[in-house]
Order: C-alpha cells, then sequence, then structure tokens
C-alpha cells in the first residue's frame, strides 16, 4: 500500500487570493498528518505565488512526518533547501506563466545541471527525487544522475479521455514503475490524482507514496462546508447577552 503525501499548496493559494494570513497551510498540515498522511509536501515556487518561505521555515519546525519540498533546480532554491533541510527535495520544472507543474522535469536533455543538483542536495543530506513522465529513457538517466527516488507523473493517465487511452498511459506507468524499481529507485507517482482516478495508481506495487493535493483540498473546501457555515449561523445567532466581549 501506498504512503500518503498530501500537498498543501492550494491551502496557500487560497490565503493568497486575499492575501491575510488564513486559511495557513502549516494548520492544514498539521491536520493531514493527524488523518494519517505521512509526508506534508509544497512547492516553493519562484514567484511565491501560494507558498512562502515563511511556510516552509514553520513547516520543517512542526511538521513531525515527513517534509517534500518541490523546486525547480536554480541555484536560489538550493540555497534555501541547503538551509531549510527538508528531507526529501522534489525536482521539477517550473516556468512562470504555467497554472501547475505542466510536464515531467526533462533530466535527458538537463543531465549536467540536474546531475549538479542532486550532488549538491544529497551534500546536504537531502534525499532527491525527480518529477519525470512515465519515459524509459527519463528513468534512466534518473538512476545515472546519482536521484534516490523518482515521482512519476500521472498527468496523462489522470487526463485521458477514453478508457482505451486511460488504459494505455496506465500501462505506461505500471512499465515505467516496474523498472525504476528494478534500478533500485524508490517510485511515487503524483499530479492530477483523485478520488476516482487514485485507485488503479495505489494497486501498482511498485509505487510506495502517492503525492496528492487538489483534489484533497478541493474535497476539504466541500466536505468542511456544512459544518463551517452551522458554526457561523451558530455565531451569528448567539443571544447579546452570551456574546464574548472583546
Ligand atoms: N507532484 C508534483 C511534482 C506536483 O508538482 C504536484 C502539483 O503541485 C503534485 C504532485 C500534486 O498534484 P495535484 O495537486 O494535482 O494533486
Amino acid at each position: 500500500m501506498p504512503r500518503l503525501g498530501v500537498n498543501v499548496d492550494h491551502v496557500a493559494t487560497l490565503r493568497e487570493a486575499r492575501k491575510i494570513t488564513y486559511p495557513d497551510p502549516v494548520t492544514a498540515a498539521a491536520l493531514a498528518e493527524l488523518a494519517g498522511a505521512e509526508c506534508i509536501v509544497v512547492h516553493l515556487r519562484e514567484d511565491r505565488r501560494h507558498i512562502k518561505d515563511r511556510d516552509l521555515r514553520i513547516l520543517r519546525e512542526t511538521i513531525t512526518t515527513t517534509l517534500n519540498m518541490e523546486m525547480a533546480a536554480t541555484e536560489e532554491m538550493l540555497q534555501i533547501a541547503a538551509q531549510i533541510k527538508p528531507d526529501v527535495s522534489t525536482l521539477v520544472p517550473e516556468k512562470r506563466e504555467e497554472l501547475t507543474t505542466e510536464g515531467g522535469l526533462d533530466v535527458l536533455s538537463n543531465r549536467t545541471r540536474v546531475e549538479a543538483a542532486v550532488k549538491a542536495l544529497k551534500e546536504a543530506g537531502i534525499m532527491v527525487s525527480l518529477f519525470i513522465d512515465p519515459d524509459m529513457g527519463q528513468i534512466q538517466a534518473s538512476h545515472e544522475v546519482g536521484a534516490d527516488a523518482i515521482e512519476i507523473h500521472t498527468g496523462a493517465y489522470c487526463e485521458a479521455k477514453t478508457p482505451h487511452d486511460v488504459d494505455e498511459e496506465l500501462q505506461k506507468v505500471i512499465v515505467v514503475a516496474r523498472k525504476a524499481h528494478d534500478l533500485g529507485l524508490e517510485v511515487k507517482a503524483g499530479h492530477g490524482l483523485h478520488y476516482f482516478n487514485v485507485r488503479r495508481i495505489a494497486d501498482i506495487p511498485e509505487i510506495e507514496e502517492l503525492s496528492i493535493g487538489h483534489s484533497i483540498v478541493a474535497r476539504a473546501v466541500l466536505v468542511g462546508m456544512e459544518r463551517a457555515v452551522r458554526e457561523m449561523i451558530t455565531l451569528i445567532q448567539r443571544p447579546p447577552c452570551e456574546r464574548p466581549q472583546r
């Protein structure tokens, strides 16, 4: 059974929509851990559009499981990782204009840069995972540059429209998971997974961890809505004498 890593970026997205202090991804991370998450994942993007340096610092101090920092292989991010020391750094490609991480890291074409980043992170005592498309060449290159783990990009599987295409994309994930495992890499998977497509990925025996964010945060908004509304009604309809003095 794979472990669950919960990505709390989108709690910060909601906070940043108002540029205020809530909802706090740090609180969300603590609740995710209480519910059984074994890893907290955050992506510190170059433009800091959701997670901020402050979040990463506090998460490092407060989480009790493992911290996985997703990051681009830039000088700035390597320095921050060396300071914060997440348990794992996942190297991802990053373009400013994208809505989310759109493709896997091209290790084959950026071998020298990725290898240098892997080396620097490992020297800082951080385990390194590479987020890659389900492609044999990328798996082999990930192994050759010294990565400890790979995270297979499940976006194509999640976005496939027909049952035939879904099966085809799933098969790619199955085959590369086996290959990566045979090479001695730890195998993770993520991106786009939700409550209706996760089962077949979770069933792949070589996959040890799933990284899931958007669908969990989206569901939390809805399953928590009733309670949030009830609590607000209780508060505003309290008799005046019971109102707390402030
Ligand atoms: N893994 C990686 C490397 C990602 O960049 C993301 C998106 O931040 C995820 C997993 C989680 O994807 P989602 O939010 O679609 O569950």
